[in-house]
């Protein structure tokens, strides 16, 4: 006879401390003896001396308030010195210089894991003190894990013992996810999934950009009531929602709102469906490059944000514009350049196609957690925005047809 994991924990959690060692020694006589050295008797012990689920998720990530740290001594004391200290510096001097251009449109790269690892607040703020003007992002971000917050979920410190993977098998037991050293309740993701289904049932039937269905997002947080105003959590979709900030997805599928979207196709079989047209997404980003030749890149990390957005300067010139090159570039990355890859390819690299001018642009090889506070941190205490009208992109495409 064997017995689930599951099984074993669902008893065990139940039963008194003092009932719990005789449970595992009659378990494991019970269990089939060729068990008895296998993972699941591992798991079991596991599970024998571990916390509960809720015991687990008890210590919320705390998103980085940059308002509240004022950053310039420090980043300015770091332009005298070298290395990386001294291109964090240069980068956070290129951002405050991209900001008080009045011409510059400001678009704001995520890729990785950022918002699950503390940085939302930092976005948030950029957003409601015009320092963006658009945002594109992979789906994780945005969906799994800002949206997510703000439906009223959070993501935990995850301890130490936990970054060797070595009970990653008893997490997926308790449905509890992992990020390096971060968890997630399973169970709340996939309310998120629900939610994004929810949202597409409620949309037209026809191909919609990821702008068009993140605005929808936006507007169902505010109709449930998910604001600050009334006791939510503030969150980036919510400001780009507020703010006529734009934020696009090329990638749509690959994040939460992809379950929610097959789900959604899946239950509609023949009838007229919603879908994602990634074309339309760069058709109305590079609209935006159109309308305002002058640009800026903030890059946090590399991937499909980091390409999509490079490319409209080609993709203006496919449509026989003659657009300039980005003026501004600052990316963070701790990807090699070894491997020949895009997410790794420096803004040097990116102006030998044509997307990138070369005097305003730094690569930054830190991990973004540590890099993009002081670099977000001082242009902000910089009051670099000041003077920076907020330009509402999202109303621009409204009447956008691809
Ligand atoms: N990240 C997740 O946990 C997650 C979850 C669900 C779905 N996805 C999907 O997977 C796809 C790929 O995601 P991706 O583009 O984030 O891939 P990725 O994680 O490979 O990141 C792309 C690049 O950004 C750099 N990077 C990432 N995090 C960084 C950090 N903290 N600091 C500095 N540099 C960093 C990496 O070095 C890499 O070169 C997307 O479509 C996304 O929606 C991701």
């Amino acid at each position: 006879m064997f017995f689930s994991v599951a099984e074993f924990y669902c008893t065990y959690r139940f039963l008194p401390s003092w009932l719990r060692p005789i449970h595992i020694y009659i378990r494991s006589r019970f269990n089939n003896s060729r068990h008895s050295q296998t993972k699941e008797a591992r798991d079991f012990a596991i599970l024998s001396c571990m916390p509960n689920k809720n015991e687990l998720l008890n210590q919320p990530i705390e998103h980085i308030d940059i308002k509240q740290h004022d950053v310039r001594t420090l980043v300015d004391a770091m332009q005298a010195m070298a290395y990386s200290s001294r291109d964090l510096a240069r980068a956070a001097t290129i951002y405050e210089r991209m900001l008080r251009d009045q011409e510059c449109g400001v678009i704001l790269c995520l890729a990785g894991s950022l918002i699950s690892a503390g940085l939302k607040q930092i976005f948030v703020d950029l957003v409601r003190n015009n320092m963006v003007d658009a945002i594109v992002s992979t789906g994780a971000n945005i969906v799994d894990q800002d949206f997510f917050e703000a439906l009223g979920f959070r993501h935990y410190i995850a301890g130490d013992e936990f970054k060797s993977g070595m009970q990653d098998g008893v997490l997926r037991e308790l449905m509890i996810d992992r990020i390096y050293d971060t968890f997630i309740d399973e169970e709340e993701l996939r309310i998120c999934d629900e939610t994004t289904q929810i949202i597409a049932d409620s949309l037209p039937t026809r191909p919609h950009s990821s702008r068009e269905f993140i605005r929808a997002m936006g507007a169902y947080l505010e109709k449930q009531g998910k604001t600050p105003l009334k006791g939510g959590a503030d969150s980036i979709v919510l400001a780009a929602y507020q703010k006529d900030v734009p934020i696009f997805c090329p990638a749509f599928s690959d994040c939460s709102a992809g379950f929610g979207l097959v789900a959604h196709q899946h239950a509609r079989q023949d009838k007229p469906k919603v879908s994602i047209d990634s074309v339309k997404d760069f058709y109305e980003l590079t609209q935006l490059k159109i309308a305002n030749p002058t640009t800026g890149l903030l890059m946090i990390g590399g991937g499909v944000p980091k390409n999509f957005a490079q490319d409209i300067v080609v993709a203006a010139d496919v449509l026989g514009t003659d657009a300039p090159m980005h003026k501004y570039a600052i990316q963070i990355t701790v990807a090699d350049v070894r491997d020949g890859a895009l997410s790794s390819s420096t803004l040097k690299e990116a102006s030998s196609w044509g997307k990138v001018d070369t005097a305003y642009e730094q690569m930054v090889y830190s991990e973004a957690t540590l890099a993009l506070p002081l670099i977000a941190g001082y242009a902000y205490h910089q009051r670099a925005y000041a003077e920076r009208k907020e330009r509402r992109w999202a109303r621009l495409l409204e009447p956008v047809t691809a």
